[in-house]
């Protein structure tokens, strides 16, 4: 029996984070760090209005300014022919404006100099005769006939609208609608909200006039697609572009698309000869780079009168922003919002999209989300718990009638999904249980009766994670697989290099947990190594919560192909036949003889110094993975909140989370991503917003308009977990990165539309700010509510 000092720390252990040395000792290396010889700085100047057609852009008294090196315009990148890029949803942006303006922020040109004060400095010196042209800031707007075209540049395009999408079954869906007893509606908006990752976005580009190498260290998630689209869109060889992304102080999504910060710096470093750093301020991250979510949406859920849901209508108008650039997997046009159907057996459902242009920044990222996954669960777990309400039922017991049942996996839901599997009923059990719930309905009648605004939600949510099979998955025609590649030292030490990019969520303690697992080397002997096309396998990335499903999936298939050729070597120095051997966590040993026994070190010392004739030296291999579905992960979240009627303000007085995200790797750091996305979707639910007035200003450009929560608002979060593994993932894993922020808004709102119920409210837009809190007190009590 191995003692607790030998135990391999794989699967299930707790290891502490091995990159956080490094972090929380400020020896990290992010892209402001980086600091090259001759190295140039980049500004850029943005549009203050939303809309208006360039009448001229001066740049000569800027560019006579002592310190610049040059100033970059649209013009110039034209020249080149990259004043537009391609977005991630095969529309175009621009890059540097040519024609018009069409949202406040864009990006209109870019100042070259010695240091970066001048460069911003030169900004104010540039005269641009902007004609200012009417602003489009919704898309019911910008849908009416006589709505300005905001996209002009596209030849033929008359109006402002984007595609139109459904999904679904629309005549089962009438049939079912027709024969039940009871409809439920609700519209509501998820609004405009951004990532914002600590850090911001910034690259710097090193392109060698002498070799054509392109070095580009950049804050990305997704260095290899990077690298290719560069190659396509600048036509530089791929093998002389090398992106490197370093430390990342977060993502979130936000570092997933192209910015055209970056392929001006680059432009730049390719004209001028020498590197040049872009690094974007705060207001910058927040006014122009990649939103998330802003989908209005409608609901219905048809049910029979004893609660059992027949049909399922949703249609949805999106805001896309000027230009179409929504992450999503190719073939899925609303991303993955047709899992709307969440956790439920629904019989039938139709899901129609529309989506418009407007003068506000790009966007529609994967913000900690599988490609719009969270809209679709927020609005299917708010519409659940009313429809509870209406029919007169407890939204735990709604919820449980119609859950998928656990023999039912693999289900395909009306939508085309194939769920892997799971256990609803187990996850919203544990979470009542953990919540006392019985006991918190009394506490909330008792609390009623004194008058007290007190509210229980529920969000029993289904995610969809790890995209995902080459088949329906791609980013502009880039399948989605991933690599790993693992070599094994002579002394038994490895060094795992994965595709994916960690941002702050542990890969360098969880890869390596799974080497660990599969070959008994300690996770603190394996270096992971990620973020450089140089010198990393290829692979599509880190979003949408797909790094342990597909390259954490490559890494345990690239394991135990090491560990046949390891065996093969264990067979050779314990002068056995291969099929005499067995393995067991680091120890090949002969089968009925235990104390034969070699260890993975002495075997991978005799890969480079005793392996047999006709035996390739050498310990290491590489593995794509193509996953054959997603996974699946989900869970039910419990939230109580008290609100007070005078000002509005509701407070989080208890919040319990149950998730299954199948095997856990490494449950501390499990726990850790629940945190996060449990103060995330509060943050979504309680302040965060990105509005913009009339005229198109965007209101939200800093932290002091757009509210995160801090330690001081966020609520004390109880954790639990059910374990139901992913039955086609080697480790049984499904992601876990983004499920509590998908899952969690809906459970804080409905915890205060069941608050407010009695009075008749049945929906607040999020974010649910005391003020609107308070309106929609009074707005019911004016309206004589009390009696719902
Ligand atoms: O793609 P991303 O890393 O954002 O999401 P993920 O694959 O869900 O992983 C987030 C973190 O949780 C990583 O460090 C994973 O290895 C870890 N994790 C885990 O320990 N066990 C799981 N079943 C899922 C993720």
């Amino acid at each position: 029996m191995a003692t607790e000092a030998e135990e391999i720390r794989g699967l299930g252990h707790s290891v502490k984070r091995k990159e956080d040395d490094r972090l929380i000792r400020g020896k990290g290396t992010f892209i402001d760090d980086i600091k090259l010889p001759g190295m140039l700085h980049m500004a850029i100047l943005r549009s203050p209005v939303a809309h208006a057609r360039i009448r001229s852009i001066d740049s000569s008294r800027a560019s006579a300014l002592p310190g610049v090196v040059a100033v970059v315009t649209g013009d110039l990148m034209a020249q080149h022919n990259l004043a537009w890029m391609p977005t991630l949803s095969y529309d175009t942006q621009a890059v540097l404006v040519t024609d018009k303006v069409r949202f406040q922020g864009q990006e209109v040109a870019a100042v070259i100099a010695e240091d970066p004060y001048v460069a911003k400095d030169a900004l104010e010196l540039i005269d641009v005769d902007y004609e200012p042209l009417p602003p489009v800031v919704t898309p019911q707007r910008a849908l009416e006939a006589d709505a300005p075209v905001i996209r002009d540049d596209k030849e033929g395009k008359t109006d402002n609208h984007i595609y139109h999408w459904e999904s679904g079954d629309k005549e089962a869906t009438d049939a079912a609608f027709a024969s039940a007893d009871v409809v439920v509606s609700l519209d509501t908006h998820y609004p405009r909200s951004h990532p914002s990752p600590l850090e911001t976005c910034g690259c710097i580009a090193d392109v060698n006039p002498a070799t054509g190498q392109a070095t580009i260290y950049m804050t990305t998630q997704a260095p290899h697609a990077i690298r290719t689209l560069f190659a396509l869109v600048a036509g530089l060889p791929e093998e002389n572009i090398r992106v490197i992304s370093p430390d990342l102080g977060g993502g979130f999504g936000n570092k997933v698309p192209v910015y055209p910060g970056y392929v001006v710096a680059t432009a730049a470093s390719l004209l001028l000869g020498r590197p040049v750093k872009w690094i974007e301020d705060r207001s910058e991250n927040l006014i122009s780079t990649g939103f998330a979510r802003d989908f209005y949406m409608r609901g219905e859920l048809a049910c029979a009168s004893d609660g059992t849901m027949k049909g399922l209508r949703v249609s949805l108008l999106a805001d896309e922003g000027a230009f179409h650039a929504d992450a999503q997997p190719t073939k899925f046009k609303v991303g993955l919002f047709h899992i709307v159907t969440g956790s439920y057996d629904l019989p039938a459902a139709h899901v129609v999209a529309d989506g418009a242009y407007t003068n506000k920044a790009p966007g529609g990222v994967a913000y900690r989300c599988s490609f719009r996954v969270t809209e679709a669960s927020y609005l299917i777990e708010r519409l659940v718990q009313n429809t509870a309400y209406e029919l007169g039922m407890d939204p735990a017991e709604i919820r449980r009638k119609n859950f998928i049942e656990k023999d039912q996996f693999p289900y395909t839901s009306v939508t085309g999904f194939v769920y892997d599997s799971g256990d609803y009923h187990a996850a919203l059990d544990l979470a009542l249980e953990k919540v006392g719930y019985a006991e918190l309905r009394e506490e909330q009648a008792r609390a009623r009766a004194e008058g007290k605004l007190y509210g229980i939600g529920l969000a029993s949510f289904t995610e969809v994670v790890g995209a995902g099979p080459h088949k329906d998955y791609d980013i502009l025609g880039l399948k989605m697989s991933d690599g790993a590649e693992l070599r094994i030292h002579p002394t038994g030490k490895a060094i795992l290099k994965i595709s994916v990019k960690t941002q702050g969520q542990g890969h360098e303690t969880t890869f390596a947990q799974i080497v660990a697992e599969e070959l008994g080397i300690q996770p603190e002997d394996v270096k992971v190594m990620h973020g450089d096309t140089d010198n990393t396998p290829y692979g599509l990335g880190t979003y949408a919560s797909r790094s342990t499903p597909v390259s954490g999936a490559a890494t345990a298939m690239v394991s135990r192909k090491v560990r046949e050729k390891a065996r093969k070597l264990a067979a050779h120095l314990l002068e056995v036949s291969e099929e005499d051997i067995e393995f067991e966590k680091g120890r090949f040993f002969v089968k009925g003889a235990p104390d034969k026994v070699k260890t993975i070190q002495d075997v991978a010392f005799a890969a480079y110094t005793n392996f047999p004739d006709g035996m390739e030296p050498g310990l290491e291999g590489v593995s794509y993975y193509d996953p054959p579905n997603m996974t699946f992960p989900f869970g039910t979240y419990v939230v109580a909140v008290e609100v007070d009627p005078d000002t509005g303000v509701w407070k989080v007085r208890r919040m319990v989370a149950v998730d299954d995200c199948g095997v856990r790797i490494n449950p501390m750091i499990v726990e850790g991503q629940i945190h996060g996305g449990l103060t995330e979707g509060y943050g979504i639910a309680a302040m965060e917003l990105i509005t913009f007035d009339e005229d198109g200003n965007c209101i939200g450009s800093n932290f002091t308009d757009y509210l995160l929560p801090t330690a001081w608002e966020t609520p004390k979060f109880d954790l639990g977990e059910t374990v139901t593994p992913s039955p086609h993932h080697p480790i049984g894993a499904k992601g876990v990165g983004e499920s509590a922020t998908v899952g969690s808004p809906a459970a804080y709102v409905n915890a205060v539309i069941d608050a407010l119920w009695p009075l008749g409210v049945k929906n607040i837009d999020m974010p649910l700010t005391s003020a609107k809190v308070w309106e929609a007190i009074q707005a019911a009590k004016a309206s004589g509510g009390g009696g719902s």
